[in-house]
């Protein structure tokens, strides 16, 4: 796990970097895929569902699962978001961030400092036998405090020996009829998805992007992590998100 898990951090945390205005998302997506070739690694949204693109980049109204297209340029200001999982040896990993490129013309910083600091303080809530649900409060709860709504229909996993694994929802709200718990050991992905407005993302015609749908911006962080009776171990922790 701590392999495949360096992989996606350190691929992530390189995308990051060299994402530059005027860039295009293939070519970003491009330079992610030979990052992950060089570990060896197989990314996980083309290999393992057919995704068009070794990672998702997702830019400005798109929440999730961006196509990284030709003709999608990058420019100074966007909110970008990528996500990068892969598998190697037989062991998913799966991380996220969103970020400003470069100068924040469009003020998004504020949504993405809430989006990083929540994802920080929910993986340090985690406690062995605890509800999923009550991380769901937790999360929602902080979002309210920073004046932000959460997303409902997209939430972290597990993963593992597959990208999504029991528990299969590990929602951003308060779900009361998710019963399951947390248990030492346990191996999952926790994901924010923290809005200025929209509660839900909706699917575009081309069978992948989820977008607000409104005027509404959307930032998601995410790392994979081991539930222990102390700290977590946060196995993506190279990504410096
Ligand atoms: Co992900
Ligand atoms: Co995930």
């Amino acid at each position: 796990m701590q392999a495949a898990s360096s992989a996606v951090a350190i691929t992530l945390k390189k995308m990051r970097e060299y994402a530059r205005p005027g860039m295009s998302c293939k070519e970003l997506d491009d330079y992610g895929g030979s990052l992950l070739e060089s570990f060896g690694a197989n990314p996980a949204p083309s290999k393992t569902y057919g995704f068009p693109g070794n990672t998702c980049i997702s830019v400005n109204h798109e929440v999730a699962h961006g196509i990284p297209r030709k003709d999608k340029m990058l420019a100074a200001g966007d909110l970008v978001n990528i996500d990068v999982s892969a598998e190697l040896n037989g062991y998913w990993s799966d991380n996220g961030g969103s970020f400003v490129l470069g100068e924040d013309v469009s003020g998004h910083a504020k949504l993405v400092n809430a989006s990083r600091s929540i994802l920080l303080n929910a993986i340090h809530y985690i406690k062995p036998g605890m509800k999923v649900a009550e991380l769901g409060r937790f999360i929602e709860l902080s979002a309210k405090k920073e004046g932000y709504k959460v997303i409902r229909n997209l939430t972290g996993h597990g993963i593992g020996r597959s990208l999504h694994e029991y528990p299969h929802s590990i929602a951003n709200f308060f779900d009361p009829y998710n019963r399951d718990r947390f248990k030492k050991n346990m191996v999952i992905a926790v994901e924010t998805f923290i809005s200025t407005g929209a509660r839900n993302a909706k699917e575009l015609n081309d069978g992948w992007t989820l977008v607000t749908g409104d005027e509404s911006f959307v930032a998601q962080h995410e790392h994979t992590i081991v539930i222990t009776e102390k700290a977590p171990l946060i196995l993506t922790a190279a990504n410096d998100i």
